[in-house]
């Protein structure tokens, strides 16, 4: 399939699931009433994964005409090229290789096993990897062990990563998901935002002698990053009487561009690198995850790589109606595209997955809030839609009334851990009830009481469940993998590119511009300009 020349609306697929849109819509109850085999049928597991897709608008026919139109997109050669290395982000003439990352068991990827077919590992890329990985076992190892000393000789108890987007999220929801393996004695804080409150607070209770700094930017020109590194070097520099305390064991930059961290003055023994073929937002398989290595274990992170592999070779190699990640993105375009959804639901029920959301408003918002098709032609159709959510049960008391009763379909993905080692049977049981409850109350609704029209429930909504047998690093791992390959079908079936992100550009340059009081560009609206002026006359 030529990407330059294909589009989605000009499929016999998509102008089937057009025509199918415009019938009565599905009525998911009556759907199940009348085949016994729906759940089992719309049901999909991977390792200690299951998916229960089969509370969605879809009938067979809708479900077919879906996969057709995964077959009729350029999806699989697609995959192929990401998996094989070529310069899928056109954009940026780059590579995307995050599954390179993760390729830690060659026996299940390997084609001369007979298990997969996905394409051989570049073996130079593939020692690089290994070498980046071995740094990063080193360094985190030695830190655990209290071996790794600061200026005065103390063991390090406190890790700050000051990292933003792809170098921040991705770690802070790792160590927060994996909590039941978290070092006793080490504490983690992750530093994003350039608001000086959050830095100065942070540092406020930490002490200098046994605080490490992680750096974690890909390009190290980040300005939120770097200021806040710049506050943190004062701070050590005033605390333990240091000079140049950013090139002291204090100090450890991740990068892709060594070149600017050695510019910095980071110590060039303290410099992990990771390779520009890493995106941003699918970092954490990399050195950037050095602070989620430091927390729960190098072996643990491997296992979270592991888990990630494993997810990675289901997706290259199950077929398309059994294909976990093809099947999500599906569902998604199906309420995107042809129902009109604008928005995204996930609620983990989980508190310790409680960043999954803003995790994966990066990973797909950022990825797929796109207009340009890959030929350079505005699309002329939906791209990624809004994400948004929080743990369940907690929007049960928030945001839940608006799912139930509102004027919007929202799809929904409900996710849940059957066993939880860190809660104890009777929390367990409610929580999970709740879930469920959440799911099929949404789906059968309920006709109001005679003369009390706003206890009516229209129901019909629909809802993916994703269970995970427990929350170990290896289910953590496949669960992010899982999503990265359902922003990567509807990317593929909506000839986007996925990997670059200049949306966010014009606003960073532009904030430079008023901070340097630059006047060369366009002028200044003057609704912008008058709220210049007014802090200029407020700030004291
Ligand atoms: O501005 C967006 C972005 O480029 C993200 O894609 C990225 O994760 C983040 O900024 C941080 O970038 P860096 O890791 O280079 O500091």
């Amino acid at each position: 399939m030529d990407q330059i020349n294909y589009c989605p609306r000009k499929t016999a697929a998509w102008q089937q699931l057009e025509q199918l849109a415009q019938r009565r819509p599905v009525d998911m109850l009556a759907q199940f009433e009348a085949d016994r085999n729906r759940a089992a049928d719309f049901s999909i597991s991977c390792d200690e994964l299951l998916l229960d897709f089969s509370k969605n608008l879809i009938d067979r026919e809708i479900w077919r005409a879906l996969l057709a139109l995964a077959e009729q997109s350029p999806l699989v050669a697609h995959r192929r090229a990401m998996f094989n290395g070529e310069l899928i982000n056109t954009s940026e003439q780059r590579a995307v290789l995050h599954t390179a990352l993760r390729r830690v068991d060659e026996s299940l990827s390997s084609t001369s096993s007979g298990s997969s077919d996905r394409p051989t590992e570049d073996p130079q890329r593939a020692a690089e990897v290994q070498q980046q990985r071995r740094e990063l076992t080193r360094i985190s190892d030695k830190i655990r062990a209290g071996d790794w000393l600061g200026s005065t000789g103390k063991s390090i108890t406190d890790v700050v990563n000051i990292g933003i987007g792809g170098s921040d999220l991705g770690p802070k929801m790792a160590c927060q998901a994996l909590a039941e393996y978290a070092h006793p004695n080490l504490k983690m804080h992750f530093i994003a935002n350039v608001d000086g409150a959050e830095i100065l607070s942070i540092l406020r209770h930490l002490d200098a002698e046994t605080t490490l700094v992680i750096v974690a930017s890909k390009t190290f020109t980040t300005q939120e990053t770097l200021l806040n590194a710049a506050t943190a070097i004062t701070w050590f520099e005033s605390k333990l009487n240091l000079r140049n305390a950013h090139t002291s064991q204090h100090f450890i930059a991740v990068t892709a561009s060594r070149k600017n961290a050695l510019a910095y003055g980071i110590d060039r023994r303290q410099i992990l690198e990771f390779a520009d073929w890493v995106g941003g937002r699918y970092s954490l398989w990399s050195s950037i995850g050095l602070s989620i290595a430091i927390s729960i274990g190098s072996q643990n992170f491997h296992q979270m790589l592991a888990g990630a592999q494993s997810m990675d070779e289901h997706f290259f190699n199950t077929p398309l109606r059994t294909n976990m990640p093809v099947a999500m993105a599906l569902l998604g375009v199906w309420y995107n595209n042809f129902l009109r959804a604008q928005s995204h639901a996930v609620i983990p029920y989980c508190e310790r997955l409680n960043l999954l959301p803003a995790y994966l408003q990066q990973l797909d918002m950022e990825s797929n809030g796109k207009t340009m098709a890959l030929n350079g032609q505005p699309v002329e159709y939906a791209t990624g839609p809004i994400l948004w959510g929080q743990t369940g049960t907690n929007g049960q008391h928030a945001f839940f009334q608006l799912l139930h009763q509102g004027t919007h379909c929202v799809p929904i993905d409900f996710i849940a851990t059957a066993n939880d080692a860190l809660s104890n049977i009777t929390h367990h049981r409610v929580l999970l009830g709740n879930m469920l409850a959440q799911g099929s109350a949404l789906m059968a609704g309920q006709a109001a009481p005679e003369g009390q029209p706003h206890r009516h429930y229209r129901g019909n909504k629909p809802s993916n469940t994703l269970i995970m047998d427990r929350l170990t690093a290896k289910n953590f791992g496949a669960l992010i993998a899982l999503y990265e390959h359902k922003v990567f079908v509807q990317g593929s079936i909506w000839n986007i590119n996925s990997f670059d992100q200049w949306g966010v550009e014009l606003g960073k340059n532009m904030a430079n511009q008023i901070l340097d009081n630059d006047n060369s560009g366009p002028s200044m609206d003057t609704s912008t300009a008058a709220l210049l002026a007014h802090l200029a006359k407020n700030i004291c």
